[in-house]
C-alpha cells in the first residue's frame, strides 16, 4: 500500500478572500499574522501530549500484543456469536457507531449471513424502553455477545442496559451469562470494574488518560471494528500517518492546525456554527461523531484560568445530498454564521450506471449514459460552489477512498484539530462539567446515595406554572 496514494488533503481555498469575498474571506496576511499564535498552540499541546487527559494522542504508538489480543477475541466473536450488541452513549458509542456505517456494507444486517461474514451489530445508546424491547424482539441473547462500554463505569444509562441485560442472561444461562458479556472500563475508576472483577468478564481498559470522545483508538472502538471485519491495524496506521503529517507547527505542513487557525479566525469573525456535510452515506455517522468531539471539548463556561468565556461553536450535521434539499437553502442565504466542512470521496466503492431511458423527455434523459458517481461529485462540486458565490465559507476534506486507513486519517485529524483549537482558545478541552452535571441531576432525581444536595437544589428550583402549558 503507498501511503501517500491515500493521504487525505483538506482544502480550505473557499475560506479565504479571493473565493468568498473581502468582507468574509479569509486574507493570507490574516494567518500570516496568526502565525506565532497557531504555533504556540500546536507547542502547548506538544508540550503536554500524553499527560492528563491528552493520552489518546499516543494511541498511534500501539503495543501489537494488545491489538493482536482484540483480533484474537473478535475472531472468537465472529465464529461462534449471531449477534454482537455494544450497550454505550456519548464517546462509548458514537466511534463504533460511524466506523460500521463507514467500513461495513450499508445495509450490513440485512445481509445474509454468509455474505455478512460476522455476527450482525447494533449499538444501543439511549434507554429508550421502545427501543431495548425492539432490540429483544429481534436477537437472540444466547446467541449474543454485549460489549459494555464507559470509561466511568458508572453512567446510569449503561449501567441500567446491563442491568437489564445480565438479568436476562443469568435467569436463561446461570453462569454461563458472564460469556455473553465482555466490558471496556477503566481500569482503576467506577463500578463497572469492580463488577467485571466479581462477576469474571473478559475485560478490556480504557487509559484513564483517554476521555470517552476521544477513545476511538482504544478498545472502546477497536473491538467492536475488529468483530465487524475492520483491519483494525490498518485503521491505527491511517491515525497514525495523520500525526506524522501534522508533526509540525508550520501551517503549511500540518492540516490539522492550519484548519484549527481557521476555525479560530472564523469563529471570531461570528461564525458560531460548523456544519459538517458528507457526501457519503458511509460518512454519515462521521458527522454525529464529529459533533460530540466539536460541541463537548470547545463548548466551555469558564476558560484554564476561570474566566467566564461562553467558548464554543455548535456543530451541526448535514448529509449531501440529501439535505441540499433541506439545509442548504439555509446555508447559502441565511445568517453568516456558518463554516461549512464538506467531507469529499475521490472513488466510491462502487460504480452505478445510470441506463438509457426516456428518449422523449430532454430533461430526464440528460441523466442517462451518466453515474450516479458523477451526478453526486456534480452535486458536491454545485454546492460548494453555490455557496462560495453566496460568500459562505466553506472547506473540503477528501477522502481518495472510504477504508479503514483513510478513515483512521480522518478521525485523527478532528481530534489534533480539537485539541489545537482548546488550546488556542485557552479552555480545558478535556473535561465536560456540563454533562457532568446533568448526569448528577439524574442520579438525584433517581434517589442514588450522596446526591442528597444535589436533590436539595432540584427540590429547591421554580415548579412549572400550568399557565405556561397549553
Ligand atoms: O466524552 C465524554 O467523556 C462523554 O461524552 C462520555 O463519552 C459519555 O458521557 C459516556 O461516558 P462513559 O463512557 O463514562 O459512560
Amino acid at each position: 500500500m503507498d501511503k501517500n496514494n491515500l493521504k487525505i488533503r483538506f482544502d480550505y481555498n473557499n475560506m479565504m478572500d479571493k473565493f468568498v469575498g473581502s468582507k468574509e474571506g479569509i486574507k493570507d496576511s490574516d494567518i500570516l499574522e496568526m502565525t506565532p499564535f497557531a504555533k504556540n498552540a500546536y507547542d502547548t499541546f506538544e508540550s503536554i501530549r500524553g499527560t492528563g487527559m491528552t493520552g489518546w494522542a499516543n494511541l498511534v504508538n500501539y503495543n501489537k500484543e494488545e491489538i493482536d489480543d482484540i483480533v484474537n477475541c473478535a475472531e472468537d466473536i465472529r465464529k461462534n456469536y449471531e449477534y454482537f450488541v455494544v450497550l454505550g452513549i456519548g464517546g462509548s458509542a458514537l466511534g463504533p457507531i460511524a466506523v460500521f456505517q463507514a467500513l461495513c456494507h450499508l445495509h450490513y444486517n440485512d445481509l445474509p449471513s454468509e455474505k455478512r461474514n460476522g455476527p450482525k451489530f447494533y449499538v444501543e445508546d439511549n434507554v429508550d424502553p421502545e427501543r431495548m424491547v425492539a432490540l429483544l424482539d429481534v436477537i437472540d441473547v444466547e446467541k449474543t455477545m454485549f460489549n459494555v462500554i464507559t470509561k466511568s463505569g458508572s453512567t446510569s444509562e449503561t449501567m441500567t442496559q446491563y442491568l437489564i441485560i445480565n438479568d436476562i442472561l443469568t435467569k436463561k444461562l446461570g453462569d454461563k451469562a458472564k460469556e455473553h458479556i465482555i466490558t471496556t472500563t477503566s481500569s482503576s475508576k467506577g463500578n463497572l470494574i469492580k463488577i467485571s472483577k466479581k462477576e469474571g468478564y473478559k475485560t478490556y481498559f480504557i487509559p484513564d488518560a483517554v476521555g470517552g470522545r476521544f477513545s476511538e483508538l482504544s478498545p472502546v472502538g477497536l473491538l467492536p471494528a475488529a468483530v465487524l471485519g475492520v483491519d483494525i491495524y490498518e485503521f491505527l496506521d491511517g491515525a497514525k500517518f495523520m500525526n506524522e503529517i501534522c508533526s509540525s507547527s508550520d501551517l503549511d505542513k500540518n492540516p490539522a492546525l492550519m484548519s484549527a487557525l481557521l476555525s479560530y479566525i472564523s469563529l471570531r469573525r461570528g461564525k458560531n456554527i460548523s456544519v459538517m456535510m458528507p457526501y457519503a452515506d458511509g460518512l454519515k455517522y462521521i458527522a454525529d461523531w464529529y459533533c460530540q468531539l466539536w460541541a463537548e471539548s470547545i463548548g466551555k463556561e469558564v476558560d484554564k484560568k476561570g474566566n467566564l468565556v461562553f467558548e464554543g461553536q455548535t456543530p451541526v450535521k448535514a448529509l449531501g445530498v440529501t439535505d441540499q434539499h433541506s439545509q442548504v437553502q439555509l446555508y447559502t442565504e441565511g445568517p453568516f454564521d456558518k463554516v461549512t466542512t464538506f467531507l469529499a470521496v475521490d472513488e466510491y466503492r462502487k460504480i452505478v450506471k445510470i441506463p438509457d431511458g426516456c428518449e422523449d423527455i430532454p430533461d430526464v434523459n440528460f441523466l442517462c449514459g451518466h453515474t450516479m458517481n458523477e451526478l453526486i461529485q456534480a452535486e458536491r462540486v454545485a454546492t460548494e460552489y453555490a455557496l462560495t458565490v453566496k460568500n459562505r465559507l466553506n472547506r473540503t476534506i477528501y477522502l481518495p477512498i472510504l477504508n479503514a486507513f483513510t478513515l483512521g486519517q480522518l478521525l485523527f485529524f478532528f481530534e489534533l484539530e480539537t485539541a489545537y483549537m482548546g488550546e488556542m482558545l485557552g479552555i480545558d478541552t478535556y473535561n465536560q462539567p456540563g454533562v457532568e452535571n446533568g448526569k448528577n441531576a439524574t442520579y438525584a432525581l433517581l434517589g442514588r446515595n450522596g446526591y442528597d444536595a444535589k436533590r436539595e437544589e432540584l427540590n429547591n428550583a421554580p415548579k412549572k406554572d400550568d399557565k405556561y402549558i397549553i
